[in-house]
């Protein structure tokens, strides 16, 4: 078999959260620590494909070997990820804020001694993955990722159906496993007919296992 698998083949990855503007110095953010994202754009390149990492804020440095585009809002991932297709394949593992401030303030909301706390008015954000699986540039793959802290299997099954992806990795973030900001990963892979386990391993060991069945996955197709 060809040591670089995904030569010619083309590839968006999202990695890292997003960060909504409250004002000039605030913001509403998910956790996430891009590693997992980044490990999976870094191996899909290993594997010879040509691969657009599209990231939040995150304090890792940029993969070797993957053009990267720096974001900060979810309309911008949006816009991004969206500029990038035709795509064979999409892997979003963004922790993409599900709201953002509706009018973010151009100056810095001031505390008055005496004020009641400003209310914040929120938006929905574009849900990105769901855009792309159900696009009519669709990627042959599109792969989700769900960080769930319970029921991993039924959330992700619905997850697969209603973002129209081929696989959702589903993760249980539960504060006691570490997961969340750390080295290491357990996934579990939700397809439409089957669901496979895998052992916990290192996020770049997650990455390389992940891109090996998704270059054989598009060989197959
Ligand atoms: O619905 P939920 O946020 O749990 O779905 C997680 C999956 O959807 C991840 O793959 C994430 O990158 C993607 N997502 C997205 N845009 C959003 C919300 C989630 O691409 N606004």
């Amino acid at each position: 078999r060809s040591q670089k698998p995904l030569a010619c083949r083309k590839a968006i990855v999202t990695s890292g959260p997003t960060h909504e503007p409250i004002d000039p110095v605030r913001y509403i953010a998910n956790r996430s620590s891009g590693k997992q994202g980044h490990a999976i754009a870094a191996a899909l390149a290993q594997l010879g494909a040509e691969v657009t990492l599209i990231s939040g804020p995150v304090t890792i440095a940029d993969p070797a070997g993957v053009t990267v585009i720096h974001v900060e809002r979810a309309e911008e991932m949006r816009d991004a990820v969206l500029a990038h297709l035709p795509a064979d394949l999409a892997v979003m593992v963004a922790a993409v804020a599900d709201w953002r401030v509706e009018t973010a303030s151009d100056q810095k909301i001031k505390k008055q001694p005496g004020d009641a706390p400003p209310a914040l008015r929120l938006a929905e954000n574009p849900d990105i993955l769901k855009t792309v699986g159900h696009h009519a540039q669709r990627p042959k793959l599109v792969i989700g990722f769900a960080a769930e802290t319970s029921d991993v299997e039924t959330n992700g099954r619905a997850k697969l159906e209603r973002k129209g992806a081929d696989v959702i990795v589903a993760n249980d973030v539960s504060p006691q496993t570490g997961i969340m900001g750390g080295d290491r990963n357990r996934v579990k892979l939700i397809f439409k007919d089957r669901i496979e386990d895998w052992p916990e391993m290192d996020k770049d060991a997650v990455g390389e296992k992940l891109a090996l069945m998704l270059a054989e996955m598009l060989a197959s197709a």
